[in-house]
């Protein structure tokens, strides 16, 4: 009984600790932000992300910011076989700059994507917590480029920030894959 509580609050405590609030970049600027970023590393413990691991291709995000503040997000996903399609967004700007929220229909989920670090004209650090109808959540980080490569530098620096957040060693990927 007493074990099994235990076990419960170390469940629970473990949640908490992959939660602990990563805040977003100070002094957020989503005009510098707006335009088309490579996705060129991205980390997540998630079933369907671990199962379709060998399946990722290099694909991109487009920020569009709107008039009100909010941004779309517009997914240009690279599927298998050349196959291509374009998913948009429609983020909701938080209180807190650099943190928005979408609900996608699609995998009917609900996001909390905060933009944790950024050099406009170089690189983004994306971190997505991602909660299912039932509830559960997840989380996906995102290392966004504005060119179509990447640099051990910012591999690094990716592996590192997915560490933090919690995410197995295993479950990083880092496109284009060299051959
Ligand atoms: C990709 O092509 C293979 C072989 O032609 C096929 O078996 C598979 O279903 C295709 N996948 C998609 C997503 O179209
Ligand atoms: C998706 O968006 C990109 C960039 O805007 C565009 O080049 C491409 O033609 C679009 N593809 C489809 C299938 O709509
Ligand atoms: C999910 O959480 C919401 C709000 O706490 C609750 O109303 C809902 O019943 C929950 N759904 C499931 C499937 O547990
Ligand atoms: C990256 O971009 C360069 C120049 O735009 C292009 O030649 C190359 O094929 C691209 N590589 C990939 C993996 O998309
Ligand atoms: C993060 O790195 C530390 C030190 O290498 C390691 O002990 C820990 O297990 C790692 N966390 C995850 C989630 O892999």
């Amino acid at each position: 009984m007493m074990n099994s509580l235990l076990m419960k609050l170390g469940t629970l405590m473990c949640v908490l600790a992959v939660h602990a609030d990563v805040m977003p970049a100070k002094d957020f600027d989503m005009e510098k932000m707006a335009g088309k970023w490579y996705i060129v590393g991205s980390a997540s413990n998630a079933k369907w992300f671990v199962d379709s691991k060998e399946e990722h291709k290099l694909s991109t995000h487009i920020f569009k910011p709107s008039h009100d503040g909010h941004m779309d997000l517009v997914y240009v996903h690279n599927g298998p076989n050349g196959t291509c399609s374009n998913l948009t967004f429609h983020t909701k700007k938080t209180d807190t700059p650099g943190r928005f929220t979408y609900h996608s229909d699609i995998w009917n989920n609900d996001n909390d994507m905060r933009i944790v670090e950024v050099q406009y004209e170089e690189y983004a650090l994306v971190h997505t917590i991602k909660t299912a109808s039932d509830n559960s959540t997840h989380v996906l980080n995102n290392l966004l480029s504005r060119t179509n490569e990447t640099s051990a530098v910012l591999q690094e620096k990716f592996s590192k920030f997915s560490n933090e957040t919690g995410v197995l060693p295993e479950n990083l990927i880092f496109l284009p894959r060299v051959m």
